[in-house]
């Protein structure tokens, strides 16, 4: 079993999309996804409405998630920690232990955008559209993830 785990701020807008879309892309027997929140302000919340609307719209169910906040274990139970923005990426390097650790972080949209470390936004203060265009970013990060999985 691989295990992936999406982490973002608050763990309710962008990192239960990317659990949800990779969720959707691959196979459940070979693959598990989970997602965290760098920060507590959100714990044992549902996503963002707005997350779960666009995510419905593209036949993806998000309901079922709840936020949870990052833990230094989270290093020994996933195999690969893919952070959405550049300021998640140092705060769970700050938490690494040893090199074994650090070299599980990358940044999500270096998929799409080799060694560029562009951060997807963050949508949580603007309107919907912003929300779609997340959506889209992370869809083409995990189809390209989901390839190197299967
Ligand atoms: P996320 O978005 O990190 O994609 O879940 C945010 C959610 C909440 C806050 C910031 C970003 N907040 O400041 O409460």
């Amino acid at each position: 079993m691989q295990k992936i785990l999406m982490v973002c701020l608050g763990n309710i807008c962008r990192s239960p999309l990317a659990e949800g879309i990779l969720q959707s892309k691959v196979n459940s027997n070979i693959v598990s996804v989970d997602s965290a929140g760098t920060a507590a302000y959100h714990i044992g919340k549902l996503p963002d409405g707005r997350s779960i609307e666009v995510a419905q719209k593209h036949g993806i169910d998000i309901t079922k998630q709840r936020a949870r906040k990052f833990v230094v274990k989270d290093f020994d139970e996933f195999d690969i920690i893919f952070a959405m923005d550049d300021s998640n990426y140092q705060n769970i390097l700050s938490l690494a232990r040893n090199n074994t650790d650090e070299q599980k972080v990358r940044m999500i949209l270096n998929e799409t955008h080799p060694t560029k470390n562009l951060s997807v936004p963050d949508p949580y203060y603007g309107g919907n559209e912003g929300f779609e265009n997340v959506y889209k970013m992370l869809d083409e990060a995990c189809d390209i993830i989901a390839d190197n999985l299967s």
